[in-house]
């Protein structure tokens, strides 16, 4: 859901706890697509959340989540293929949606460089294309590996596919700008729009299934275990990008995008060098235009700062480029029939209603499905069954109900009410309250572990790459072990073959889609995770408000995973003592850890049953404890303040890079204040770093600190 509040207009509670809504509407959306394949968000809605998100932290910037959904990136690697590492991360784009955004963008650069308003800047243009982006390692000038995005930084292997792909030189052509040594080209991997429609009228025909849009079918043909398979599916390759390199090779981006062609690549024949905004939505305007017959997808333009000591300078936030920005062509929309609004029961028993639609085609799909978020959504939009809805949709995720066709016609059905119990087992569902008094948008079933929907979906995610990352048992093994009632907790996944056994059922290799050798590979998948890292497990509870940063945070600072949970039962001692307060303290002193999160540990262990779990687990599990931080820059784990003028960067500059090391930048001096950073005109903070006898540093002596 998207709420339609002015961002100025928020209060900070309100900014508060919308923030931790839109953190948890992009976790179950990125849970949805990237651990279920069942994706309920399109692209445009998900685009929206996160604007929204980046738009509330840009005027609450204190107020930004640890977990900030602004921080994370990308699809976990899928299974089948092996893992390769990128030398350098391959991050994400943020996205412009309107001229407006385009000028704040450029602006934003200006600002960051400290360019006044006529000075310079040149921008580049070329379509973004709709396929999956490729990280090419070039070794001596010959492709050593081939490697998808994956999560950032580890992507799947599918170099022999990749060997197929006419467009990828298997080695760089000799040109005057000769190629580094080693070095990672970046692009797009796309299937043309007529090879597209010659592939799914074979396949109409061979199996009477359709690949739903050029991008998957790109997607599933790089995926083939078969190389030849790939090879005959006329896949293309724009390059655009590089990560690693041995040496620099160009100066800027247009010189770059020509060394890249002279090397033996596409790139793109759009490709455009700009000096004004004006002249980049002038091209966004002509892309558009030609968008239809360029005989491949695009869904957008890419911008980027040209000079390329000017893109190290703005470097990345944590999710993507400050130099680049993708400007994205509108969604596209068709109306249908909604037939029914069905539940769906989530990990930590939210339900969320589905929109069942009668098939229609948008943007070249068919659709069926879209999420309808939550009860307030739907009173807000006023959905009912009945109603004949538009639906949007962008890429390839499933799409959003934008509004009602006709809602004042005299024969509409009553409002649609969002049950008060589970539909799977029947347990009440309530909203929660929080401490400020906030509700909870979502309904949530309070079954906990009676509930089977639930159970099933914290099994998923205790096994999921996100967690303990058991190979071979994904979504379809843990929801068939679980019907067949041989896993119904985590302990059980431990016990699986002689929980099997004392169930009478024939062994694992006996079963349909199993055999000896990818039991055999199960079980050693289990065995091997008996050896577990703290805050893998910890994650894998499924405990709310504990995920991957607060699970991260517990391990650094406890290390011990048996002191943790000791910490945890004290502060869980009931009457309330002394020491019990004491360990509380201690397990929300952790700079990133919220009360919310302590409250969910203290009721996790104060439930016998997930008590009772806890210890049977313990049982089976080796939990690692937790390395101590490792002090790899001179400032990382520091706090920094940075007062006065800076003449060689400017202030975001200097925090940015501040922040990349490990530091933590703060706006206030305090005794917890590590370093003071002060130039010209510093006044007070300095004053006030004097006396608490804080370090402190000109710009150039922190630049020398900081190389
Ligand atoms: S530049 C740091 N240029 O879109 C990333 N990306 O949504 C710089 N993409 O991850 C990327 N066409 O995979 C760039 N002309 C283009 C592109 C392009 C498609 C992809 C790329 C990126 C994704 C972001």
């Amino acid at each position: 859901m998207t709420s339609d509040a002015a961002i100025e207009a928020l209060s900070e509670a309100d900014a508060r706890a919308e923030l931790a809504r839109l953190a948890t509407e992009i976790n179950l959306a990125d849970a949805a697509y990237y651990q279920r394949d069942d994706p309920h968000l399109t692209d445009a809605e998900y685009d929206a959340l996160r604007q929204r998100n980046l738009a509330i932290e840009a005027v609450f910037p204190h107020l930004k989540r640890k977990d900030s959904p602004s921080d994370k990136v990308g699809a976990p690697v899928a299974e089948g293929f092996s893992k390769l590492q990128h030398r350098v991360p391959m991050l994400s784009l943020d996205n412009a949606f309107s001229p407006s955004d385009v000028y704040e963008f450029v602006a934003r650069v200006r600002r960051f460089l400290n360019l006044k308003d006529d000075a310079e800047l040149k921008l580049t243009s070329d379509p973004k294309i709709d396929g999956l982006s490729l990280n090419l390692l070039y070794v001596d000038g010959d492709l050593r590996r081939a490697a998808t995005r994956g999560d950032r930084d580890y992507g799947e292997d599918v170099t022999a596919n990749v060997m197929t792909i006419p467009d990828v030189p298997k080695r760089l052509s000799y040109s005057s700008n000769s190629w580094p040594t080693e070095i990672e080209v970046r692009g797009e991997v796309y299937m043309p729009s007529d090879a597209f429609a010659a592939l799914n009228q074979r396949e109409a025909i061979d199996s009477g299934r359709t690949f739903a849009n050029p991008r998957n079918a790109a997607a599933g043909s790089l995926r083939q275990l078969d190389p030849s398979v790939t090879e005959s599916r006329s896949l293309g390759f724009f390059a655009y990008m590089w990560g690693y390199k041995s040496r620099d090779f160009a100066e800027t981006q247009t010189e770059a995008n020509s060394a890249l062609s002279c090397w033996g690549f596409q790139t793109n024949p759009l490709f455009r060098t700009h000096d004004s905004v004006e002249s980049l939505l002038e091209a966004y305007a002509e892309i558009e235009r030609q968008r239809a017959t360029l005989g491949y997808d695009i869904d957008g333009v890419v911008y980027k700062v040209d000079r390329l000591d000017w893109q190290a300078r703005l470097g990345f936030a944590s999710r993507a480029p400050r130099w680049a920005i993708a400007h994205k062509f509108p969604a596209e929309v068709a109306t249908t029939l909604l037939e029914d609004i069905d539940i769906q029961v989530g990990r930590t028993g939210s339900l969320t209603p589905v929109a069942r639609l009668t098939p229609v085609t948008v943007g070249g799909v068919v659709v069926s499905n879209a999420t309808l978020h939550n009860e307030d959504e739907i009173a807000r939009k006023d959905i009912r069954p009945g109603d004949t809805v538009t639906v949007q949709r962008a890429g390839d995720v499933i799409p959003q109900i934008t509004g009602v066709l006709d809602p004042d016609r005299k024969d509409r059905p009553a409002p649609w009410v969002m049950p008060e119990t589970c539909p799977v087992c029947a347990s009440p569902a309530i909203r929660e309250v929080d401490d400020k008094g906030v509700e909870d948008v979502r309904r949530r079933c309070t079954g906990g572990l009676i509930c089977a929907a639930q159970t099933v979906e914290r099994l998923k995610h205790f096994v999921s790459r996100q967690a303990l990352d058991i190979d071979g048992l994904g979504t379809k093994q843990v929801a068939l072990f679980h019907e067949r009632g041989v896993v119904a907790s985590f302990p059980d996944i431990f016990q699986l073959d002689a929980r099997i056994e004392a169930a009478g059922l024939p062994p694992l290799s006996e079963w349909e889609g199993f055999g000896e050798t990818s039991a055999a590979k199960l079980y050693s998948a289990i065995e091997a995770r008996r050896r577990s890292g703290f805050a893998a497990v910890l994650r894998g509870l499924g405990i709310r408000h504990v995920g991957r940063t607060v699970s991260g945070l517990y391990e650094r600072h406890f290390l011990s995973w048996s002191r943790f949970w000791e910490t945890v039962a004290r502060a869980a001692a009931e009457p309330e003592t002394e020491d019990a307060e004491a360990a509380r303290a201690e397990l929300a002193a952790i700079d990133g850890v919220g009360n919310a999160a302590v409250d969910a540990l203290v009721s996790f262990y104060r439930d016998p049953v997930s008590a009772a779990m806890l210890t049977a687990l313990d049982a089976e599990l080796d939990v690692l404890d937790g390395e101590a931080a490792s002090d790899d820059s001179p400032v990382s784990g520091k706090t920094i303040v940075f007062t006065g003028k800076l003449e060689k960067m400017t202030r975001d500059e200097a925090k940015a890079r501040a922040t990349m090391l490990g530091a933590k930048v703060s706006g206030s001096v305090s005794a917890k204040t590590d370093i003071l950073v002060a130039g010209p005109g510093a006044g007070s903070k300095l004053k006030k770093a004097e006396t608490l006898g804080i370090k402190t540093l000109t710009e150039d002596e922190w630049l020398e600190l900081v190389g």
